[in-house]
């Protein structure tokens, strides 16, 4: 009896083994998320999952921590678990390792928001118009301080603030913003307040960077050009890539007596349509933001992903595809891009709450 009884419990055992190895190889999206101190990726890991979900896949999302030591584990657990795609937002180059046993393995990679630099073993990019996001902040500086009118015995005062320099968006960014502001500087209307590089490939870009795009990190820098460079001169703009930087900006700009006694702050920019920088538009603190629906960018990725799980040739529409700008430093990469929209007071109503995007008590 005894001896029957252990006859089972083995049958079971393996049994049992064979059903989670089954279980655990029926993964077939996984989705590799770079960080959550930036809520819009938050906001991208929940559309991506239902979405992928909707269409009959079952997928599973991660959030890397801004740590691509912890992403790259999370990118492996879901090519053990038989990930057949993998949607990636990755944090710096380091990525490329398990891009590369990815596609030993026959997983699709799709890069995610951002390029992963230095690599040729992906073939897509689903993304939004990046330089023109620089654009629109640009374009916000040129017109919020009328620089066409500005003179060189009256010049306008900016500071400059970047991303990530692991992250190629932020070079994207900061160009498209510079195509706007350079020629102001050069003609010697504006003055840059701090490090001035005129182009991300400067090799003081990275002076004006953000590590991993940290809110501390913006903070500092601009306290202490408050008490050194900045000190001495009213800020007219300062050029934040995104809103948790500009908030961060904000904070710092807001003890300084200089503003804070007069109440007028500089104009300073914005990126991602976060709920705060919203209400910090509507009260007048924030200038501009930028929005990127997370939304329709999620969207977009599940049905070039379902297209690829099929073989098809992906057909996405409202995103341009784009073959000419991406290159990884190894190959140019099929870009598709979607459009972003330059939000300020005039229009925040109908983009951010009419849209449906945030709930009117969202806004508090
Ligand atoms: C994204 C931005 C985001 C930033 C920080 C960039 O790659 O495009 O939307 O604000 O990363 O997470």
């Amino acid at each position: 009896m005894k001896k029957l009884i252990l006859t089972c419990l083995i049958i079971m055992l393996s049994l049992g083994s064979v059903f989670a190895q089954g279980a655990a190889e029926t993964l077939d999206i996984g989705l590799a998320m770079p960080e959550t101190h930036v809520l819009r990726w938050q906001l991208d890991g929940a559309a991506l999952l239902e979405d992928a979900t909707a269409m009959g896949y079952s997928a599973e999302v991660a959030y890397g921590d801004a740590d691509q030591g912890k992403q790259n584990q999370q990118i492996e657990d879901f090519i053990t678990k038989g990930a057949k795609l993998l949607i990636v937002g990755s944090i710096n180059t380091g990525v490329v390792s398990v891009v590369s046993s990815a596609a030993d393995d026959g997983v699709i990679v799709i890069a995610y928001d951002r390029l992963i630099q230095d690599s040729d073993d992906y073939d897509y990019y689903i993304t939004f118009d990046n330089f023109k996001v620089g654009q629109f902040q640009g374009k916000a500086i040129e017109e919020a301080l009328n620089l066409p009118a500005a003179t060189k015995a009256d010049p306008k005062y900016i500071t400059l603030f970047a991303g990530s320099a692991t992250d190629n968006n932020a070079n994207f960014f900061f160009d498209g913003a510079m195509s706007i502001l350079r020629p102001y500087v050069e003609s010697g209307v504006v003055k840059l307040v701090g490090q001035a590089p005129l182009d991300s490939s400067s090799s003081d870009f990275t002076r004006i960077a953000t590590e991993n795009w940290r809110a501390d990190v913006a903070k500092t820098r601009m306290e202490n050009l408050l008490g050194n460079d900045a000190k001495n001169v009213v800020l007219d703009a300062v050029l934040a890539p995104n809103d948790t930087l500009a908030r961060a900006i904000i904070e710092a700009l807001a003890t300084d007596a200089k503003y804070s006694t007069t109440d007028k702050l500089p104009v300073v920019t914005g990126q991602d349509g976060e709920v705060a920088s919203i209400q910090f538009i509507r009260d007048g603190k924030q200038y501009m933001t930028v929005f990127k629906d997370t939304r329709s960018l999620a969207s977009a990725a599940i049905k070039l992903a379902d297209a690829l799980l099929k073989g098809e040739s992906p057909v996405i529409e409202g995103a341009r595809l784009d073959t000419e700008t991406y290159n990884t430093g190894k190959k140019l990469i099929k870009s598709y891009l979607l459009e972003p929209v330059n939000v300020t007071k005039d229009n925040f109503q109908e983009i951010m709450i009419d849209s449906g995007y945030y709930k009117a008590e969202d806004i508090k």
